[in-house]
């Protein structure tokens, strides 16, 4: 192994680290973790630890780490050709080829995927061609944007608006004027805890449609949401939810946008999270599981509906004028046809389906009699865990106790790695799809471990 005793002194003195409290890593209060290598669902850190990666990296690599035949596929067309772009019509044999990949996968109803780097990225492109549609069409006023609570979008200027986080706007003069945010589907974190799932969904649309009656319909032009909250919560909806949120949107021709870069392609046991709850988007976000982030690429994906307008868009305006010198890159697009193939071959789609189960069953088993466990939920390879101080008051603990953070912390010392998620003392887990019945349940008793070692 390298080794290079002046690293951690490097990364502290050049590296400016995403999502992190910048002055403690200054003062050396946080770890400086390398990680070196990876197979499976394990990772591997600089001081020789081998670590079940729970979360898969930021819930992206899908198909677990170490995968030849993905390297091998970036390393082909490397030699081949590394770069060329995509503007005005110019392409790549894997461009073209992932393109009719996802669209083969893709919900019935839509035209064409235009390629991204990031899923803040193609979230931006979206809100852009949102605008773009109600323009040709005639409809200039109509451009504000509904977003959730507790939705995750990104973290650029308008995908850090969509993003319902307080973390996200705090201090960056965020949410912008055109984003408005509405109740998140959040059934255990409901105001009433008399409601009932169906009055909690029914209190969801009333909130909406007030919403929509305040700003008045004319004047919104997209619903943006994830089809089960991630960075928020890790919170499947509550049942009969999207339906029900569908009709308000197409009563007020509002269009929505599906974001599914956590749940595209396959976390939850089904191809896309529109799948799983009958979702009818007019344009879809990917990413992560795009390439199981082999390599970086996101996509957006654009309805029959919307695709229309933006031809005759163009007709109107000349060339759309929106690209980035790297969309289509080609070693991404390399990178996603391997992965593609390497998901349907291993059947990690229905394994997301089953082992989610086996993991909710296993982790509600070890967890729920446990006095400080309010709720364990799950859809697919996604789960989370959250703690409350009582249980029949649902409680919450105070935030200074950063109790979510502590059980992360036991669970890493006992070689697994869930993220302590950013608002409430929520542990997710969203492994690799290819995760074991017997990873599993190393992943179990860690964590009926690790909440012993805090909450006793
Ligand atoms: C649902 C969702 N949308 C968008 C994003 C932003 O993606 P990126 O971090 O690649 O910009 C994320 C990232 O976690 C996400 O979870």
């Amino acid at each position: 192994m390298l080794t290079n005793d002046q690293l951690a002194q490097w990364d502290r003195e050049n590296f400016f680290h995403p999502s992190t409290h910048l002055a403690q890593f200054a003062r050396g209060e946080a770890p400086s973790r390398v990680i070196t290598g990876g197979k499976g669902v394990f990772i591997e850190d600089r001081d020789g630890n081998r670590l079940l990666d729970a979360f898969a990296g930021l819930y992206c690599v899908n198909v677990g780490y170490g995968r030849p035949e993905i390297a091998d596929a970036i390393a082909d067309q490397a030699r081949q050709l590394a770069y060329y772009h995509a503007y005005v019509g110019h392409g790549t044999e894997t461009s073209i080829t992932l393109a009719k990949m996802i669209m083969d996968r893709a919900p019935g109803n839509m035209s064409k995927v235009y390629f991204g780097l990031s899923g803040s990225d193609a979230n931006e492109t979206n809100i852009k061609l949102v605008w773009y549609y109600n323009n040709i069409l005639g409809r200039p006023e109509k451009k504000k944007i509904i977003s959730r609570w507790r939705g995750y979008h990104g973290s650029g200027l308008m995908t850090g608006s969509l993003t319902g986080l307080e973390l996200f706007h705090k201090k960056f003069d965020l949410p912008l004027s055109q984003v408005l945010h509405t109740e998140a589907p959040y059934y255990f974190r409901r105001s009433h805890l008399e409601q009932s799932e169906e009055e909690f969904v029914a209190h969801c649309v009333a909130e909406l449609e007030a919403l929509i009656a305040r700003e008045g319909a004319d004047t919104i032009a997209a619903f943006i949401g994830e089809p089960a909250l991630g960075t928020g919560g890790l919170v499947p909806p509550p049942a009969g939810y999207w339906p029900a949120i569908q009709q308000v949107l197409k009563k007020h021709d509002i269009l929505l946008v599906a974001d599914e870069v956590v749940t595209g392609f396959g976390r939850l046991g089904t191809m896309f999270g529109s799948d799983h709850y009958g979702i009818d988007a007019d344009i879809i976000t990917i990413a992560k599981g795009l390439t199981s982030a082999y390599a970086p690429l996101s996509g957006s994906i654009i309805s029959d509906r919307v695709w229309k307008v933006l031809e005759d868009g163009t007709d109107e305006n000349g060339p759309i004028g929106h690209g980035w010198t790297y969309s289509a890159h080609p070693i991404g697009a390399a990178a996603g046809i391997a992965n593609l193939n390497l998901i349907d071959q291993l059947g990690l789609v229905d394994n997301a389906g089953t082992t989610g189960t086996y993991l909710l069953n296993a982790m509600r088993d070890a967890l729920s009699s446990h006095a400080n466990v309010g709720d364990v939920r799950g859809e697919g390879l996604l789960l989370a865990v959250e703690f409350v101080e009582d249980r029949d008051s649902r409680t919450f603990f105070d935030p200074s106790k950063k109790i979510g953070a502590h059980v992360a912390g036991e669970l890493l010392k006992r070689g697994v790695i869930a993220r302590a998620m950013p608002q409430g003392d929520i542990i997710g887990f969203a492994p690799p799809l290819c995760i074991s019945d017997a990873e599993v349940d190393e992943v179990v008793a860690a964590m009926a471990n690790a909440v012993k070692a805090v909450l006793g």
